[in-house]
């Protein structure tokens, strides 16, 4: 019998979850590998209820987070603790993904212990170092250490071409309409606990963005308060992430208004449900800027810059930032104008049909059949 190609996959937030396990099921489901699973738990609830949801089972749990950690102590933290995994597993490839610092750190830790790595969601760019701070250089180091680059779309693998990368480049769409497709037909939720109100036109709202903490996330919230004043026939759900940062600025504005439901992070199945449900999303994710156009939801993106601009070229999504009336003005025109909102929910979803794992799988035997 041939080797099996040993292979770790390693995340630790939400979204590197989300994106991940669909693979990990993917790949153990294939004899010629045999597969591990790294969680750092750079996020740990929000983790866990992934991990959970996707029955996978992990062979290390690193346990890093802690309450409003700082990004020296768990990048110093990933370096060590995955160095001693990966001198003692010595595996033939280590896939991490995008831009978080799990990401960037861990790829430079099997890089450091001459592991070939393979990168999911390469490519993404704003080409602006401190935007988003640290993502877009967590991706633009693990890019030039990897040895496979599964890009998500054309735009993101031309972007590596540009940037003189051009061997283990491949083009895949994202995992994460892999992962929404699954849970959408498998997992359907009951969202009672939420207390929506059918009558009423669902926005749902999410941020988390550094570069949104303080002044910005403050000028979103005092839109939301705005349009709920506006429109009486809105309702607001906002699902607040755990970040101390996200929460000490929303709660004070948005606390006690009336249409305005600040709830906990949501699972991955009842968000994906609650997507579904609503009629706009504001949100500052990039994970939810690519599921949402695959749901026929109209997008607007709380940011400056976006590494996704494909899904604005192709017209579900729009970037209005974080000025207050610009918010106002975009949601306005959406519940007012039928038009621009059909022609916003009926644009097309550029990120993916469903098989990027499989698309990874055959890339990853290939390279190691060579
Ligand atoms: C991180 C990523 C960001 C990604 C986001 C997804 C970095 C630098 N940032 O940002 O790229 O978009 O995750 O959500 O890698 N917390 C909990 N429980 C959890 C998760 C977070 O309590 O399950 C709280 C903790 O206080 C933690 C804080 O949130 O210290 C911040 O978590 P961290 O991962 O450092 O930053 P995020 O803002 O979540
Ligand atoms: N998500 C979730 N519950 C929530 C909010 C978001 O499951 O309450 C999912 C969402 O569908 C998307 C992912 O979390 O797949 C996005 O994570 P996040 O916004 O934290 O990070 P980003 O994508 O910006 O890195």
């Amino acid at each position: 019998m041939n080797k099996k190609i040993k292979i770790a996959l390693i995340f630790g937030t939400r979204p590197e979850a989300i994106k991940m396990c669909p693979l990990v099921k993917k790949l153990k489901e294939n004899n010629s590998f045999e597969v591990y699973t790294i969680l750092t738990a750079q996020h740990r609830q929000m983790l866990d209820s992934v991990v959970k949801l996707f029955g996978v089972v992990p062979d290390f749990d690193l346990n890093l987070m802690k309450p409003n950690q700082n990004l020296w102590e768990l990048s110093s933290e990933i370096l060590l603790k995955t160095k001693d995994i990966f001198e003692k597993e010595n595996f033939d490839l280590v896939l991490v993904h995008g831009d978080t610092t799990t990401a960037g750190i861990s790829a430079l830790s099997a890089f450091y212990s001459k592991t070939k790595i393979a990168h999911v969601e390469a490519g993404l760019r704003t080409f602006d170092k401190n935007y988003p701070f640290p993502e877009e250089i967590n991706r633009v180091i693990v890019d030039s250490i990897s040895d496979l680059m599964f890009c998500p779309t054309d735009k993101s693998a031309q972007n590596l071409y540009n940037s003189n990368i051009k061997k283990g480049v491949f083009k895949t769409g994202n995992t994460v309409i892999d992962a929404l497709l699954y849970v959408v037909n498998n997992k359907p939720s009951n969202l009672d606990f939420i207390g929506l109100n059918n009558n009423l036109k669902t926005i749902l709202v999410t941020s988390h963005r550094r570069e949104n903490f303080g002044e910005p996330l403050k000028n979103i919230c005092l839109a939301i308060k705005e349009l709920i004043e506006k429109n009486k026939d809105i309702e607001i759900v906002y699902p607040m992430h755990l970040n101390p940062n996200v929460r000490n600025t929303v709660i004070p504005i948005l606390e006690n208004i009336e249409r305005v439901k600040l709830i906990e992070p949501l699972d991955y199945a009842p968000f994906c449900t609650l997507m579904k449900k609503s009629h706009i999303i504001l949100t500052d994710s990039g994970g939810v800027q690519e599921e949402a156009p695959a749901l026929g939801k109209p997008v607007l993106v709380l940011r400056e810059e976006t590494e996704r601009p494909e899904a604005i070229e192709y017209g579900g999504v729009k970037l209005v930032g974080t000025n207050k009336e610009k918010i106002v003005n975009t949601i306005q025109e959406l519940l007012n104008n039928k038009d621009e909102y059909e022609k916003m929910a009926k644009a097309i979803n550029p990120y993916g049909d469903g098989h990027a794992c499989e698309y990874i799988e055959k890339i990853i035997l290939d390279y190691f059949a060579n």
